[in-house]
This record gives structure tokens, C-alpha cells and sequence, in this order.
């Protein structure tokens, strides 16, 4: 059953129970949607040596492999699923996708990648590969140069021993199956 208003101004409490449950059934298929979209970055390489997908998985394997927490993985994993919506600004679709499930660092670290990342290849391009370096004394700067430098800017390897989705995808649900924004909670709609 569908709400009946055609406009918000005309709605009552009972239509926002109705859309309310699709909502709550809805967002208990984002893991699905997140591992669809995922996918979408498997094939074209766009000149790099890897697919954007195995690039996200090599990123995640290698993070895991340096004893990175499991919140920490998935970040990794998710970190460059915004290439082909947001190709200028990929970044803010990671973050955007983890903002409500994980620490305000790891956050911060996401947001941030593509700049430290910039460390490697900003000088080719003729930019200052060294702007990160503005955000020495930020709280995430040493989590987020180990991501790039570490796990992140060595993940084009086609010869490296990978490990794939179904591995990471236990991780993913725990950390998107989290109580969004701190356990704060879904509100609830009131009959009234
Ligand atoms: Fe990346």
C-alpha cells in the first residue's frame, strides 16, 4: 500500500507509517546495492593496470593483511566506489556511503584519500605533491598517509594474491548493519 497525500503539507501519521516500513525494509538491502555498485567497477581499467574493483579489493586484502580493524577494511574496500558516479570528486561518495557507520577518523581518512593519494603523482601533473602536508597536525593525518601510502598507492598489482568480494562481504555487512550515526536510532513516527 502506498501513501495517499500528493503533497508532504496534506500527509498524516499513518502515511509515514506506511513509508516508514518500506524505508526500514529498503535500507536492509544497501549491502546488496553497495556490492552491486561495487561490480559496476569491474572491467574497464581506464589505463590503469587494474580494474577499479579489483583495485578496491587488493586495497582492502592488503589493509587486512597489516592487521587494520575490521571497520578500517571496509573503509578500504568502499574508498574509490564513487570513480565512475563522481569521477572529479569520488571521494564524497565513500564517505557519504560510511558516514553514519564509522569513526569521524576513518571519515576523515576517506573524505581526504585523494589528496594524500596526490602525494604519488601530484608532481606529474605539476602540482604540489607535498598539500597534504597542510593537514600535519589533523588527528587523521598519520592514519590517512598509511592508507595511501601503504595499501591504497600499492593496489594496482594485477600478480597480487587478492582476496575476493565473498571474503570481505561478512565485514561489510557488520559495519553498514551498524545503528547509523552512533546508535542514535531510526526515529519513529508518532501517531499524533
Ligand atoms: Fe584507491
Amino acid at each position: 500500500m502506498n501513501a495517499t497525500f500528493t503533497r508532504f503539507d496534506h500527509s498524516q501519521a499513518d502515511d509515514w507509517q506506511e513509508i516508514d516500513a518500506h524505508f526500514r525494509d529498503y535500507r536492509e538491502g544497501v549491502v546488496e546495492r553497495v556490492i552491486a555498485h561495487l561490480l559496476r567497477l569491474e572491467g574497464d581499467t581506464h589505463g590503469y593496470p587494474v580494474d577499479r574493483y579489483t583495485h578496491c579489493l587488493q586495497t582492502a586484502t592488503r589493509a587486512e593483511r597489516a592487521g587494520a580493524d575490521e571497520e578500517t577494511v571496509v573503509c578500504a574496500l568502499l574508498h574509490d566506489i564513487g570513480d565512475d558516479l563522481a569521477p572529479d570528486n569520488h571521494a564524497e561518495i565513500a564517505a557519504a556511503i560510511l558516514e553514519p557507520f564509522v569513526d569521524p577518523l576513518n571519515l576523515w581518512m576517506i573524505r581526504h584519500h585523494e589528496l594524500f593519494q596526490g602525494y604519488h603523482y601530484r608532481h606529474f601533473y605539476g602540482l604540489d605533491r607535498h598539500a597534504r602536508d597542510d593537514y600535519r597536525d589533523h588527528p587523521a593525518y598519520a592514519r590517512t598517509v598509511r592508507f595511501c601510502d601503504e595499501w591504497d598507492q600499492t593496489s594496482f598489482d594485477p600478480d597480487y594474491d587478492t582476496l575476493t568480494l565473498a571474503h570481505f562481504r561478512p565485514a561489510l555487512e557488520r559495519v553498514l548493519g551498524r545503528p547509523p550515526f552512533d546508535g542514535a536510532g531510526l526515529p519513529e513516527v508518532r501517531d499524533e
